[in-house]
């Protein structure tokens, strides 16, 4: 007996040798470490994750298990586990929960190996390899840690062959852990024309979930993107801020718990609402991205850092150009024919935009789209109110002199219409209970690859037909309701799962077609708007409330983790009582664009917004490549500015923007940022309207940079909805 146990200890000699070694996994980016480490059992902790640490030999310090269990001396140390699954002993939020196929719900994974690779030249990616020892599970987790950006991207891959299928009822892609004093959630919440508003909450003990059920138009009510202040509440310029998002385009679910001992994880993953996926043996079930900085200068370096690396790896054509344009949305609605497009095509030409993009109304004729109750799905051009079809349309810009972008609803089915007389099988649609309409429409089920193949079609058939279209707006107006797919039958539970990777078929499909196509992604304004979907898209359209004022603290909430040539702004006619030049100051700050007729506008309006788009293609570098700085919050007083920094500090603009400032309200001045102390720049207010000249005291002189950013500029009003636009030239 004792010489079989002496062999048994011997046969295990390696294993235990592995894990005595404690593996170290470091993953890091020039300002963040992320430490993982073994446990003697082989089980994977993250002993550290916060500013770069100086020393390598400090890391020999860190210990697996920083999770302090309790004061209670008796019980054997807990760690932070990299992977959690269910059933062992940490009594918290797992990351994935799987029932085995004799009814087990444990699953406890150890380390096997892990490699590092670089990528991409200023990033690496490291692979690790867990597995159960008990049940035949592998999971890879991914970590792409990016240097200079300071952005990690994680993702993880689960696999099993177990003889039948397993279910998976939670499966997120990471979590993170943190001790800190005190924890602060920064949370973006919303509705249609009220977008990513940004509130502030002290979490406690237990959890706080951000998360949505709405399928399609997945971000209506819940952004994707978190910041949390570790220590304190999140701060612009200083303190300790986490910023995370997911890339996903669908349902998606953050939950923050705080612990016994009050220390913090931070799981993100798809949400696994009444979606318990059937994982068959073989098959690898990749999660989404979970995309993280961790900045130690507040959320301005945060929002900076993903920014740059969004426009450097993420995002459709991020290092591109982008095209100012003309809509038709809100001055003519559906009431359109050939004679008003094209006179809208010539009023592109006058205000000096790229582009002329018509919306929605162009198509189906048995049940023509003159409103939102008919024909969405029926994609030929309505002959009575455009005869000569998408090529006259096309045509008519060129004349103009200006490029022609089309509108698109493709994942959609309006039942009024010939598609759904053909495929009724094509939409999400209980088969047994009264249908619930959001928008007159319905869902197409992208889980089917018949209808992902039609969908691509759509786009196919356009652009074959009419291959000079320069830009597409793609927009996406209805959650997913009566939520049943003919196609999934007795699997109702991988819907919305399945549906999205249909999306995201469809999505790379066009993209491999049509790589330099600038696409605009659109749901009923903002509410799709996640890194998964801009690898798609060159930019998203923020919200259909473009009044002013309301967009400024919008653009202020997105531009906290998107960068500005990915938010497009339209000056409109919403708040009329706003001067146009306010409205184009506002718009100005993003991915520039009107959705107005210049017939609204008296001659000095038009003579300025012509001027307007004329600085746009002049400074366009700065604004839509160089550094965005967030000054003056408009949560925190009457008052919000912003600016751009170009490369190398040698240009900047700053807008400032008074709200509603009260009678005898303190003026304060705007001390800028990201200048070079040691230059001087030359200040000048630009986006006069005509006939006026520039009031604010430092025009045409020269400051150093030093004393802009310590002392400041007095651009602030008193006037209602004023605003200023300020070029800063370096000498
Ligand atoms: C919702 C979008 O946000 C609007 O800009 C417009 O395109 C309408 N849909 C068209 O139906």
């Amino acid at each position: 007996m004792r010489k079989k146990i002496v062999l048994f200890l011997l046969a295990m000699l390696p294993m235990v040798h592995i894990y005595a070694q404690q593996t170290l996994i470091r993953i890091s980016t020039d300002e963040t470490d992320l430490i993982l480490q073994t446990a003697e059992t082989g089980r994977l902790y993250q002993s550290y994750l916060g500013a770069k640490l100086v020393n390598d030999t400090d890391l020999k310090n860190l210990t697996p298990y920083i999770s302090r269990p309790s004061t209670d001396s008796s019980v054997t140390p807990r760690g932070w586990e990299v992977y959690p699954g269910s059933g062992a002993e940490d009594y918290f939020e797992p990351a994935f929960v799987m029932q085995h196929n004799d009814g087990n719900l444990t699953t406890i994974v150890k380390y096997v190996s892990h490699e590092v690779k670089p990528i991409d030249g200023n990033a690496t990616e490291t692979i690790i390899q867990l597995k159960d020892e008990v049940y035949p599970v592998e999971i890879t987790l991914h970590y792409v840690a990016h240097a200079r950006e300071n952005v990690i991207k994680t993702w993880s891959e689960i696999r099993h062959t177990e003889k039948k299928p397993v279910t998976m009822s939670q499966y997120a892609s990471a979590i993170v852990y943190f001790e800190d004093t005190q924890y602060f959630l920064n949370e973006f919440s919303g509705d249609w024309a009220s977008e990513a508003g940004m509130t502030s909450q002290q979490l406690r003990f237990g959890k706080k979930i951000i998360d949505t059920k709405l399928g399609s138009r997945a971000a209506m009510h819940a952004y994707p993107f978190f910041q949390v202040g570790l220590g304190q509440k999140v701060q612009e310029n200083q303190g300790k801020v986490l910023v995370g998002t997911i890339g996903w385009t669908g349902n998606f679910r953050f939950t923050f718990e705080m612990d016994n001992v009050s220390n913090l994880r931070v799981i993100s993953g798809i949400n696994p609402y009444a979606s318990n996926y059937e994982l068959k043996p073989n098959e690898t079930f990749t999660t989404p991205e979970f995309i993280f900085t961790l900045s130690q200068e507040g959320a301005g370096k945060a929002s900076r850092s993903l920014h740059t690396w969004a426009r450097n790896y993420q995002l459709k054509d991020g290092k591109g150009d982008r095209l100012t344009l003309l809509n038709n949305w809100e001055s003519t609605s559906f009431d359109f024919d050939e004679k008003i497009l094209s006179d809208l095509m010539k009023e592109a030409k006058e205000l000096g935009v790229d582009m002329f993009l018509l919306d929605d109304g162009w198509f189906a004729n048995k049940y023509p789209r003159v409103n939102d109750h008919a024909g969405l799905g029926d994609w030929d051009v309505m002959h009575s109110k455009l005869p000569n079809g998408i090529p006259g349309l096309v045509q008519s810009a060129k004349e103009a002199g200006v490029k022609f972008g089309i509108w698109i609803e493709p994942e959609m089915i309006s039942p009024k219409s010939e598609l759904f007389e053909k495929h009724p099988e094509w939409a999400i649609l209980l088969p047994n209970r009264e249908p619930y309409y959001y928008r007159n429409q319905l869902v197409l089920d992208l889980s089917n690859p018949v209808v992902q193949d039609y969908v691509f079609g759509v786009v196919d058939k356009i652009m074959t037909e009419n291959p000079d279209i320069a830009y597409f707006k793609w927009d996406c107006n209805s959650p997913i309701t009566n939520i049943y797919s003919p196609y999934l039958k007795e699997k109702q539970r991988q819907l919305y799962v399945d549906h999205v990777r249909g999306v995201y078929n469809v999505f790379n499909r066009v993209n491999e077609k049509y790589p330099d196509l600038p696409i605009i992604l659109c749901s009923g304004g903002g509410a799709r708007c996640d890194y998964e979907a801009l690898k798609y898209f060159t930019e998203f359209w923020c919200s259909d409330n473009t009044d002013p004022v309301e967009r400024l603290y919008i653009q202020w909430g997105f531009s906290q983790v998107f960068p500005i040539k990915s938010m497009a702004a339209h000056v409109t006619s919403w708040n009329h009582a706003a001067s146009i030049k306010f409205r184009t100051d506002v718009a100005m700050m993003c991915k520039f664009g009107f959705d107005i007729s210049i017939t609204e506008m008296d001659k000095n309006e038009l003579a300025f917004c012509k001027e307007a788009v004329a600085n746009y293609h002049r400074l366009k570098k700065v604004i839509l490549d160089g550094d965005f700085y967030r000054l003056v919050s408009p949560y925190e007083s009457n008052h919000t500015a912003v600016m751009h920094v170009g490369e190398g500090a040698g240009q900047a603009l700053l807008y400032t923007y008074d709200i509603h400032p009260r009678f005898g309200g303190k003026l304060f001045p705007v001390k800028l940022q990201g200048l070079d102390p040691h230059r001087n720049y030359t200040v000048k207010e630009i986006n006069l309207m005509p006939g006026t000249t520039s009031r604010l005291k430092e025009n045409g002189k020269s400051y150093s940079g030093d004393y802009l950013m310590k002392v400041g500029i007095e651009a602030f009003t008193l006037g209602q909805m004023n605003s200023r636009v300020i070029e800063l030239t370096a000498e």
